[in-house]
């Protein structure tokens, strides 16, 4: 029987990428946190693709799509991304990304590249793929679609804490602030804005813990 297909969307920090990963090990498929792969391309321009003032220089790392090559790699169970062969997975995490991933990941250009690669992924099926439009957009045939969502204090709480587990340093104000940029730019943007699929069943989990938020899921999978 084909593996299912499962698409998780929804705002910044309501934890999907955590609880997908804990599902995909559970369900024995595949898990691909697509947020990681916009992070990626923004930390590859802020090294890259600078100009004189320190803004992005969004021409030029269009022009460089074919210098970027991320790969996620199994290491000891944990999916970590590499950027041309070199682990970026706590520099995607950083603020400087944080802060300019929004940017970078409401370009066409950049969406249009990531795109198929996705796609491609999931074609086999037995993948949950989380994101902010997988349920509309990368996959619309998804065989079952979820939208997460939380309280700006929560959401805020969460992230703060993953920051300083992490040894990044963090003001809860910032933090704060950062998500509310990123989901209104998310939300607003003209291409594949955040938004719920019409068919994706809607879990608002500020009252939940983690594992409240998977059962929830796993129910919703069995039925
Ligand atoms: O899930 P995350 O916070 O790591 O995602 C980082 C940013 O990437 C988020 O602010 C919006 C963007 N993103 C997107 O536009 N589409 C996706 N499928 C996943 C992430």
């Amino acid at each position: 029987m084909k593996k299912p297909v499962i698409a998780i969307d929804g705002f910044s920090s309501t934890g999907k990428s955590s609880i997908s990963k804990i599902i995909a090990e559970k369900l024995g498929i595949v898990h691909l946190d697509t947020g990681a792969l916009y992070r990626g391309i923004t930390w590859f321009a802020l090294q890259n693709c600078l100009n004189e003032d320190q803004t992005i220089n969004l021409e030029q790392l269009f022009d460089s799509f074919s210098l970027i090559e991320l790969e996620f790699k199994n290491d000891n169970g944990e999916l970590v991304l590499f950027l041309n062969h070199i682990n970026i997975s706590k520099e995607i995490r950083s603020n400087e990304v944080s802060d300019n991933v929004s940017l970078i990941a409401k370009q066409k250009e950049v969406r249009d590249f990531l795109l198929q690669s996705q796609r491609n992924l999931a074609e086999k099926g037995g993948i949950i793929m989380d994101g902010r439009d997988i349920g509309t957009v990368v996959l619309p045939n998804a065989d079952f679609k979820f939208f997460l969502t939380a309280s700006i204090e929560e959401r805020t709480k969460r992230r703060y804490q993953e920051l300083l587990s992490l040894g990044i340093e963090a003001d809860e104000k910032q933090v704060k602030q950062n998500l509310v940029a990123r989901d209104k730019i998310d939300s607003e943007r003209e291409i594949a804005p955040l938004k719920r699929a019409e068919d994706a069943i809607v879990i608002d989990n500020t009252m939940l813990t983690k594992k409240e938020t998977i059962e929830s899921i796993l129910t919703h999978l069995k039925n």
